[in-house]
């Protein structure tokens, strides 16, 4: 199985999910009010899930949290992130990123959090870009996107359904050459470590 390594950023740090965690990842991925407007990839048992995580490591189009956001000063989990193969043929890699604990929104953690991701993705693999997509209505997805230095590529129309009627869905990617530019921008970001 393959090994995931802890990422240490500032006030976070991104480990593999414990047994401990799964619980509170399952209860976040299956509440809509947590996820949305993030149209989730649909799990429909606690064991199914946790055989998704557990699987995950070595399945690179798994949709399954591959992660767990935890805060260093409290251990406390506040949320859970993802990448995935995004496309049959094409080499694109998407990250996905959610702050279960809502109280913990907007402190700059999603920031921190996906900047650790993309880090870490272009430090071990051979990518030269890293993609993400979201729903255009979601102003905290993109805003942080953008402030990583992810750029808006497209858009796709009614490409997503939820909530009863069709969403837009805004594509970004952010180059490998332009990404040490961006983390030296995006203050607190810093380079992660595998621990
Ligand atoms: C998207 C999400 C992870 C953002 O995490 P976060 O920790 O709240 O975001 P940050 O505090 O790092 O802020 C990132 C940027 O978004 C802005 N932002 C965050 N919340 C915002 C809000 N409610 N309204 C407007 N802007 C907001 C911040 O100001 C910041 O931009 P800035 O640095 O230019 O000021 C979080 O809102 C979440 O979990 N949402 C539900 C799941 C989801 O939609 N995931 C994405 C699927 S594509």
């Amino acid at each position: 199985m393959t090994e995931v390594p802890t990422l240490q950023g500032f006030e976070l740090r991104l480990r593999p999910p414990r047994p401990a965690d799964l619980m509170t990842l399952f209860g976040w991925y299956n509440d809509p009010e947590t996820i949305a407007p993030f149209d989730r990839f649909a799990i429909d048992s606690y064991d199914d899930f946790v055989r998704s995580v557990e699987g995950a490591p070595d399945d690179p189009r798994s949709l399954a949290p591959r992660f767990v956001v935890e805060r260093t000063s409290d251990h406390r989990v506040i949320g859970f992130v993802g990448h995935y193969q995004a496309h049959p043929v094409l080499e694109l890699t998407d990250v996905w990123y959610v702050l279960g604990e809502r109280s913990e929104r907007h402190k700059g953690y999603g920031r921190e959090a996906v900047g650790l991701l993309v880090d870490y993705l272009f430090h071990t693999t051979g990518l030269a870009r890293v993609g993400a997509t979201c729903d255009t209505d979601n102003i905290p997805s993109f805003k942080l996107l953008e402030r990583l230095g992810f750029r808006r590529e497209g858009t796709l129309k009614a490409a997503l359904f939820h909530h009863g009627r069709w969403h837009d869905v805004a594509i970004y990617g952010v180059m490998r050459a332009e990404w040490a530019t961006a983390v030296r921008n995006a203050n607190p970001i810093r380079v992660a470590s595998a621990a």
